[in-house]
Parts: C-alpha cells; structure tokens; sequence
C-alpha cells in the first residue's frame, strides 16, 4: 500500500491540553505531494485541479492529508473513512464524528491546523512581511481605540500590534465560520495582554496568539461547546 508520511510538528501549545496545533511545511514535504493526491476525494480532487498554482495544489492536498491523518489517528479509524465537508463559504467539517473538531489556515509556505475535542476552534496564520500591514487597510480594520494605540506605537511595534489584531480577528470569524465578512471592528483587541477573551452569547471566545512557525504570526480563537 502506498505510504504518505508527512512530517507535522506538534506545536507546544496546549489548553487544558485539549487544544492541539499541528504545523506542516510545505517545502519539506514537497516530495509526499503527488502521493497525498492518492487520498483526496472527488471533490477534493476537483478543488486542487481549479488551482492555477502549483504551491497552491501542494499546500491544499498535503494539508488536508495531515488533517486527515490527524482525525483518523484520534479516531482509531483508517485514513480512507475520513471524510471532510467543504461547502462553499461555510467552516469545512467533518463528515462523522471523529471525536475532534478543526480549522486550518495556510501561509505561501506553511499551514496550521487546529484541533479540539471541547472547543470550537478558530485559526489564522499571517507571515510577518505580510502586505496585509498597511494604514489604508488599518481603517478598516481597527476599531477607533485600537487605532488610538496604533497611531501612538513605534513603526515596528505598529507592525506587531496590527498582526495581532488582524490574526485574532481573523481567527474569531473562522470560529464562527463567517469568513471576514464579518465586520472586523466588532472585535476590539485588548493591547499588552497576552490572551484576551470576549463574551459572546453567554460563552467566552479566548484568544491565544504564538510565534512558533518561523516568520509568522499565529492566532487561536477558542470556544468551549457547552460554554463553559
Ligand atoms: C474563508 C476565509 C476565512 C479564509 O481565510 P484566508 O485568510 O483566505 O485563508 P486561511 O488560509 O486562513 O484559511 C483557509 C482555510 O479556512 C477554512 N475555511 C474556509 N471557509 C471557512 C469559513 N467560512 N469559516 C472558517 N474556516 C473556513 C478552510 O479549512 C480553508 O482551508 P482549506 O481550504 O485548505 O480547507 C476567507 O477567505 C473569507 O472570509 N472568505 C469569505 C469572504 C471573502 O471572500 N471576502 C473577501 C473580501 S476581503
């Protein structure tokens, strides 16, 4: 049988040890690419023939193959019943209960993946020369007291400050599964502190954010499903 071995590295970060980051790079799993295809299903297969890019197809299919692997490791179940839900616009689920919920996101060179047994997971990862850091879009993104803060910071911590707002609202509406149509300035970030929490309909959304993946900002955003 054909054997896939994509090298993931478990981040450190765990809450209450329930709450797992996987780290996959693409470059170093260039050579599992065309065997991870093997995995995919029809309209997983269908989504990486859309892409145009090759890194695009590459960082698509050996991330869905590790987060694959992942669920079926937690699930005891084989890699090939694992099934995946993507829907257009909507948070990708599992089919079946494999025990964990996820969320991923990618970088040009890098994808995280998220996952939890108890809490509804939210994940972004941002590379810190991303172009997504510039005043014309701080406006849309900042509410008026971040801006506040923004505007009295030093260009390299402005640059910090902005990533982290950005990723934890990215993170937040990923949560949701909204996608960033929801309006980033109805989340304001709190500035020094290293986690944040916001009360949402009873049930607190926590914030985590790490510099683990080499170059890259990483933020967490994390439900309990009974909220708790
Ligand atoms: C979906 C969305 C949140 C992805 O964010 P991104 O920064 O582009 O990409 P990321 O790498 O962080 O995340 C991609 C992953 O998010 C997950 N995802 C897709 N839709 C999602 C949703 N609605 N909610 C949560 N997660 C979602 C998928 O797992 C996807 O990876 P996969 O396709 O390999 O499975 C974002 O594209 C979005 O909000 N789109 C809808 C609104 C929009 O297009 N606005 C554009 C104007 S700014």
């Amino acid at each position: 049988m054909l054997q896939v071995n994509i090298k993931t590295n478990k981040l450190i970060f765990s809450f209450e040890k329930e709450i797992e980051i996987f780290h996959v790079n693409h470059e170093e799993n260039d050579d599992q690419f065309l065997k991870s295809l093997d995995f995919m299903d029809a309209d997983e297969s269908e989504r990486i023939k859309s892409l145009v890019c090759y890194k695009d197809k590459r960082s698509f299919a050996i991330t869905r193959y590790a987060l694959k692997k992942i669920l079926a490791d937690k699930s005891s179940l084989n890699l090939e019943s694992i099934s995946i839900q993507s829907l257009k616009g909507q948070k990708p689920s599992a089919c079946n209960d494999y025990g964990a919920h996820f969320n991923v996101s990618h970088s040009d060179t890098d994808s995280v993946i998220c996952v939890s047994q108890n809490y509804d997971v939210g994940i972004d990862l941002e590379p810190v020369s991303s172009s997504v850091f510039c005043s014309e879009l701080s406006d849309c993104v900042l509410t008026a007291r971040e801006k506040e803060i923004f505007h009295s910071l030093l260009p390299e911590e402005k640059k910090q400050f902005f990533l982290k707002c950005w990723t934890a609202k990215e993170a937040y509406c990923k949560l949701l599964g909204c996608g960033i149509t929801e309006n980033f300035k109805n989340l304001e970030i709190t500035l020094g502190q290293e986690s944040m929490i916001k009360k949402v309909d009873q049930s607190e959304i926590h914030f985590f954010w790490s510099g683990t993946v080499k170059n890259h900002c990483i933020c967490v955003a994390f439900r309990h499903r009974l909220g708790k």
